[in-house]
């Protein structure tokens, strides 16, 4: 697979992708989506949208449901009533934890830093690394040679105790060299961060005006389940999708935009009844790992994966993670691309009650010391009354929780070819023609013989439906590797014989195969050529 490197030298190059505040040295964990940067995220959150919720025909058992669904959508604000967060956990339990070096003061994730148990000159001593794989093993034989005071011919005098390992196993760091520090014991115990930013609301200053900007844009769905359920006649089982930023502050941002600390999601709070729930999960977990396979992902980078029980959120009773090989990853490593959480009725009660946690494998309203609920609930009544059978109950969730920069990140990784044609190397992203930023790109053969006039007809009509773009500078195999570079999937081309039989070639960005096509039918083969098929 190709190098990340690369791609990342293209998305700035081209303009998919830069650094956040570049021009001030960049902010670790923020980044801004260039000219074609945006319009491939667009189209990815589009794609998403249509397939998800408004090409969402409710009255066609779609394949594989239990029955029929409607969906529909929320825009909610970033910044939400303090109690929102209480509630649903993230207040108490939405934290990583972070060890410092007091040295170097950098600070890490503490299960993110990984080391070997290494023995020399008497003396044994725990490497930490931050990297894994091959490259981590190369790191942790360097630093400890270093550490030692060894040369590299003299590496048969490190014994290595153990393989890579987590910094979790080991309970005392006094024999610790941290990753970035010379000595040994300069780390702090591990100690809990919440990921949520803090903010202040108005004029208050203290507590009372402190706020949070979302680290999910799950809670705002929840929060108005009633008003949707008043305001529309949707009736269960239905989901309620939104897409918007969400915010964490990552300890250690990293691997390009994969963690980034402003994010954006595109989630769906599916409500159903509780005896439908493990079908509905089920449903929707094939149907989100299908729609990255039909976008262009393909099924060897991209799996399915059933989280552990240790590895359940606060309110999951069963998660599974659609997760993609990027290429910054150890080979046989999967980064997440969306998770799909069966969260049973923990948010809506939460809500109404006050916040739960599991007692006894119960789910029961959390008690403070003074025995009244540590986290007041809102006290509405958030059940969904079913008219037929006259009865109230708390619908169960299924949340497809999808990132949209990681599925971008994705499908741009997949996208990077570099191809042999005629000797020569072409860069090409090959992406799916939904997600291309630039459909089409009209090229008159050269600029002369009317052949502009009819090129620059041409844009004109098929701009106002589709993006496309003209170029008549340069010749013209260097105007094809200029959008083949961007991903455009079709080159359409004026030449000499358009003029006698209104004729152009349509130039197909991976088979390079050019056919010749009637003028006035480029609009209808280039629709067709983009439409949706999940
Ligand atoms: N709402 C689930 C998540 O943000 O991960």
């Amino acid at each position: 697979m190709m190098e990340m490197d690369k791609l990342v030298a293209l998305c700035k190059r081209r303009g998919y992708l830069f650094q956040s505040s570049e021009i001030y040295g960049g902010l670790n964990g923020f980044w801004d989506y260039g000219p074609l940067g945006v319009e491939l995220k667009r189209n990815v959150k589009e794609a998403w949208w249509r397939d998800m919720v408004t090409g969402h025909n409710e009255l066609i058992t779609s394949p594989g449901a239990p029955t029929t669904h409607q969906m529909v959508g929320l825009d909610c604000s970033i910044i939400m009533h303090p109690q929102v967060w209480k509630c649903s956990g993230h207040y108490d339990l939405f934290h990583d934890f972070m060890v410092d070096c007091r040295v170097s003061k950098k600070r890490y994730r503490h299960d993110q830093v990984r080391g070997r148990w290494v023995e020399a000159k008497g003396r044994k001593i725990f490497v930490s690394s931050q990297t894994g794989g091959e490259e981590g093993l190369k790191e942790t034989e360097s630093r400890a040679l270093k550490f030692f005071n060894l040369r590299a011919k003299q590496a048969d005098e490190l014994s290595w105790c153990s393989d890579l390992v987590s910094l979790t196993t080991v309970a005392d760091f006094t024999e610790v060299l941290g990753p970035d520090a010379n000595e040994t014991g300069t780390l702090t115990a591990p100690r809990e961060f919440n990921l949520m930013f803090k903010t202040f609301v108005g004029a208050l200053s203290g507590e009372e005006g402190a706020a949070f900007l979302r680290p999910e844009t799950a809670q705002g769905i929840f929060v108005n389940f009633k008003n949707v359920c008043d305001s529309t006649r949707v009736k269960l089982p239905f989901g309620i999708a939104q897409v918007g930023k969400s915010f964490r502050n990552e300890i250690t941002p990293r691997n390009f935009t994969f963690r980034s600390r402003e994010f954006e999601q595109m989630e769906i709070e599916f409500f159903c009844k509780p005896s439908e729930s493990p079908d509905w999960y089920k449903y929707w977990r094939d149907r989100r790992y299908a729609w990255y396979l039909s976008l262009g992902l393909s099924s060897s980078r991209l799996q399915l994966r059933d989280h552990h029980a240790d590895e359940l959120s606060h309110y999951s009773c069963g998660t599974a993670d659609i997760e993609y090989a990027f290429p910054f990853l150890p080979p046989g490593e999967f980064g997440e691309l969306e998770g799909i959480a069966h969260r049973g009725d923990f948010d809506l009660r939460s809500h109404m009650e006050g916040k739960l946690a599991r007692k006894d494998g119960e789910l029961a309203v959390e008690l403070g010391e003074d025995g009244k609920p540590r986290h007041k609930g809102s006290g509405k009544d958030l059940r969904y009354f079913d008219d037929q059978a006259r009865e109230r109950f708390v619908p169960h969730v299924i949340e497809p929780s999808a990132g949209a920069d990681r599925g971008t990140l994705a499908f741009l990784c997949e996208a990077y070819h570099e191809d042999v044609v005629e000797g020569d190397t072409r860069v090409v992203l090959k992406l799916h023609p939904r997600l291309a930023p630039v459909k089409a790109a009209i090229l008159p053969l050269v600029n002369k013989d009317g052949m502009p006039e009819v090129a620059q007809k041409l844009y004109a009509e098929l701009k106002g439906e589709l993006a496309v773009q003209y170029d008549d500078g340069g010749a013209i195999g260097r105007r094809y590797r200029r959008q083949d570079e961007i991903g455009t999937p079709f080159c359409i081309t004026v030449d000499g014989q358009t003029k006698e039989d209104s004729t152009v070639t349509l130039r197909d960005r991976d088979s390079l195969e050019q056919v010749r096509v009637p003028l006035a039918g480029v609009l209808d083969i280039l629709r067709g050529k983009l439409k949706p098929s999940c």
